[in-house]
């Protein structure tokens, strides 16, 4: 029997959704990929807004990865300028919805005028406090560890930091995701069954719930389910 996800003791405080299969989406319409990612526009919408509705307190969306650099450039420019105008276009909905807008990843590898209009969104949502939207962009795992060792390492080197006192604290002060607590719930679409260099440091432990789904077609109800599935879980974190 489902355990209603009203259970707040058993709503997960952080959600990180692997949005996949808007190509696929894209092809079963017999449309081009781009109208895929914009049609995946509106499943961002309503999950943050099933988000809310839940109480879950952070949300993170793998939305472009370091490797998604090596698409089509036409496929690129299209993503880069679907960003541009959601920014844009939802920033007011997101202050009144009380979304504190974040990034992490290669932020800098960016084109310009996404990065101008992405710093703008988090400046002025900054004050807000109802659910952080946290956009993984130009983001890898495996790159985002190696930036925290080189940082670590630089401390050392200047005599900031001692190497006996690296902690695992010490790593996760250093990762993009610093303030933020680690995912509880991680979600993705399409039905595959890796993580293609998501969070990899941050999922430790987290309960992952994949779904056949493709991204477009994801909406409330499958949210819902996503959280009722979580609540379900038994984590023990290594304990009996
Ligand atoms: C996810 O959908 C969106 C991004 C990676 C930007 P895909 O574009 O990967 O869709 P599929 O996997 O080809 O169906
Ligand atoms: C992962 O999806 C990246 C994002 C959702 C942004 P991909 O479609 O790029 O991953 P693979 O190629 O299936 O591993
Ligand atoms: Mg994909």
């Amino acid at each position: 029997m489902a355990k209603p996800v009203s259970d707040s003791e058993k709503t997960p405080q952080h959600v990180a959704i692997i949005m996949d299969g808007n190509g696929r989406w894209a092809k079963q319409h017999k449309l081009p990929r781009l109208s895929g990612h914009e049609a995946g526009r509106k499943s961002v919408k309503k999950v943050v807004q099933a988000a809310i509705a839940h109480g879950v307190r952070y949300l993170t969306l793998y939305a472009f990865s370091v490797e998604n650099w090596q698409r089509p450039r036409e496929e690129v420019q299209g993503l880069m300028g679907l960003l541009r105008l959601v920014l844009r276009e939802e920033l007011a909905e997101m202050g009144r919805e009380g979304v504190r807008l974040r990034a992490i990843g290669r932020l800098h590898d960016l084109p310009e005028a996404v990065r101008e209009e992405l710093e703008s969104a988090i400046e002025k949502t900054r004050a807000n406090t109802k659910l952080d939207l946290i956009l993984a962009l130009s983001y890898g795992s495996r790159v985002e560890i190696t930036e925290a060792v080189k940082a670590i390492a630089q401390h050392v080197k200047t005599g900031q930091l001692d190497p006996e006192s690296i902690d695992e604290k010490t790593l996760t002060d250093h990762l993009y995701t610093r303030g933020i607590p680690d995912p509880d719930l991680l979600i993705r679409t399409s039905g595959e069954m890796r993580v293609s260099n998501f969070m990899l440091w941050q999922i430790s432990y987290a309960e992952i719930h994949v779904t056949p789904v493709l991204w477009p077609d994801f909406g409330k109800e499958q949210f819902a389910e996503a959280l009722a599935d979580y609540a379900r879980r038994e984590r023990r974190f290594g304990g009996v």
